[in-house]
């Protein structure tokens, strides 16, 4: 199915149609595939970022659909807007396939914080006698329930990001030693933190969490006096929607 939007232009820059979207800072490219009819003489697709910097695409007049486009825009991050305006005299601008697309390549990926690393922090002892832990250590929390484990991280936008906790659990009797998660202060699940069976037996616990675009605190708070497992990091997913 197609859908097209028409700007009709009685007028100088009497059409016009305006779209909002939040972006992480890259370079991008804007397309679209544009006709023009009656005496309208050309028409313009803008992109603006949040720090007010503005990139023109001119369309010129084309009675059949043409591909137009402008690449290396530089935008910063934030909101971004973009608009299409329909210039001058009678007629009709249509477009399709609007598309404003990020070509600096980098697809986010996951980033990973190591308990033992500032800004994290760890109410225990950074430890490193059980083998297999990534990075330098690993946080031995307290056996508290004040006790926990605190992990800074950034987020390019506002979304729902995936959280990977890697911990290992050998408590006698193979029991659970259960966790709040509490993101930027707010108590937002429980995880498990089943028994791995052997403390140099590593396991990641999948999470979903809501995060703000830029610094977020993530801490996982024991709650039984057993304290946490060992935890090695925190993988933290690009966030999403
Ligand atoms: C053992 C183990 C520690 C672990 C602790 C616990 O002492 O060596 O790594 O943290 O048990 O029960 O939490």
């Amino acid at each position: 199915m197609e859908e097209l939007l028409q700007v009709g232009a009685g007028q100088s820059y009497a059409g016009g149609a305006r779209q909002r979207i939040t972006i992480p800072a890259g370079t991008y490219k804007m397309s679209l595939y544009a006709k023009t009819s009656g005496s309208l003489s050309a028409a313009q697709m803008t992109v603006t970022d949040a720090a007010g910097n503005a990139r023109t695409l001119n369309i010129p007049a084309s009675s059949g659909f043409t591909r137009r486009e402008l690449a290396n825009i530089p935008l910063s991050a934030g909101t971004a807007t973009v608009t299409i305006r329909a210039a001058s005299g009678n007629g009709y601008l249509t477009v399709d396939q609007l598309a404003l697309v990020r070509t600096d390549g980098s697809t986010p990926t996951g980033q990973r914080y190591e308990a033992e690393t500032a800004p994290a922090v760890c109410l225990g002892t950074i430890d490193t006698n059980h083998s297999g832990f990534t990075g330098t250590g690993f946080c031995n929390s307290d056996a508290a329930v004040g006790a926990y484990a605190q992990f800074t991280v950034n987020a390019a936008q506002a979304g729902t990001a995936t959280l990977g906790v890697r911990f290992a659990n050998a408590q006698s009797g193979g029991t659970a030693r259960p966790a709040n998660l509490v993101v930027n202060g707010t108590t937002v699940g429980t995880v498990s933190f089943e028994s791995t069976g052997a403390w140099n037996t590593w396991s990641t616990k999948s999470l979903t969490a809501s995060l703000n675009a830029g610094s977020n605190t993530v801490r996982l708070e024991p709650t039984t006096a057993d304290g946490l497992p060992n935890l090695d990091h925190l993988d933290v997913g690009p966030t999403a929607g």
